[in-house]
């Protein structure tokens, strides 16, 4: 299907903006994506090898990610190892797995006994309603709920989940679950645990609540060098002016770094430029 090939954010715009669908990129980003590769992806392999693809494939039933997304998480894992950057990684905003479940299959192709712990926090009951700071887009996509991509308002359960992830070979002592609204479930994570790191932080909660309340509770807890993914930071407003708001309060110089399709960003938390 057309969709299945789109990024996700052009997804949710066709969806919200039914009556003018078109699959063409605005012409802004058709013309910055053929500038040169952003910095980030020159660190990692450039291309897709069999083994980036088979964990594709393995989860697609279970992640709204377009590849291009799928596959930079799984070159982000692999920058982590080549850099030895210590901790955990962590999805806020899980849906049926599948991101998460690609993180710990990449992981385990590189480091079959690693020990990293994989942290998946979800309601797993769907999204909370849309506030108006999250734009009339998000407002309108949470209202059609008769539309193909609304899929029961993100919601999977979290026997769901776990039973993806028996099926793909992967629940085990390492992967633990927090259900509940990211509002008590994060802060009550971060209590006591000044000391954890946590290498990749990957953040898919869609609106401006749900991804502030990760970056302020989380971002301290990422690794020098660690990598924080922003999936929604091009679908929506609202996780746009949560991201804005974290790095301007906090004085934070990082730059946001958008994977090559604009169909997510990162943010690469180094305190000072190295160059
Ligand atoms: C777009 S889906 C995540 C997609 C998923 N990462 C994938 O690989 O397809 C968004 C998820 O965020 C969750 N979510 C959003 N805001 C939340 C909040 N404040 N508390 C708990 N869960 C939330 C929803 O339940 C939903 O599962």
């Amino acid at each position: 299907m057309l969709r299945d090939y789109l990024p996700k954010f052009l997804r949710k715009v066709l969806q919200a903006d039914s009556g003018s669908a078109s699959v063409e990129a605005p012409a802004i980003l058709t013309t910055v994506e053929q500038t040169e590769a952003e910095p980030f992806t020159q660190l990692m392999p450039t291309t897709e090898s069999t083994e980036t693809e088979q964990i594709i494939q393995k989860i697609r039933p279970y992640s709204m990610v377009p590849d291009s997304g799928v596959e930079f998480l799984i070159k982000a894992v692999q920058s982590i190892y080549e850099q030895q950057i210590e901790g955990d990684f962590v999805e806020c905003g899980v849906w049926r797995g599948g991101c998460a479940a690609a993180m710990k299959l990449a992981e385990r192709s590189l480091q079959p006994h690693s020990q990293r712990l994989l942290h998946l926090f979800d309601s797993y009951e769907g999204l909370p309603p849309v506030q108006p700071i999250d734009g009339p887009m998000a407002a309108g996509w949470q209202q059609a709920v008769d539309s193909p991509w609304y899929f029961d308002n993100c919601t999977a359960s979290l026997e769901d989940v776990q039973r993806n992830f028996s099926q793909l070979g992967l629940l085990d002592s390492e992967v633990h679950f927090y259900k509940g609204w990211f509002e008590t479930t994060v802060p009550e994570f971060v209590k006591g645990k000044s000391e954890r790191k946590i290498a990749i932080l990957r953040l898919d909660g869609d609106w401006y609540e749900s991804t502030k309340v990760c970056l302020e509770n989380l971002y301290p807890l990422v690794s020098e060098k660690g990598i924080i993914i922003i999936d929604d930071y091009y679908a929506w407003d609202g996780c746009a002016v949560a991201v804005h708001e974290y790095l301007g309060s906090n004085g934070l110089n990082h730059r946001i770094r958008s994977i090559p399709d604009f169909s997510s960003a990162y943010i690469i938390k180094q305190a000072h430029r190295d160059a």
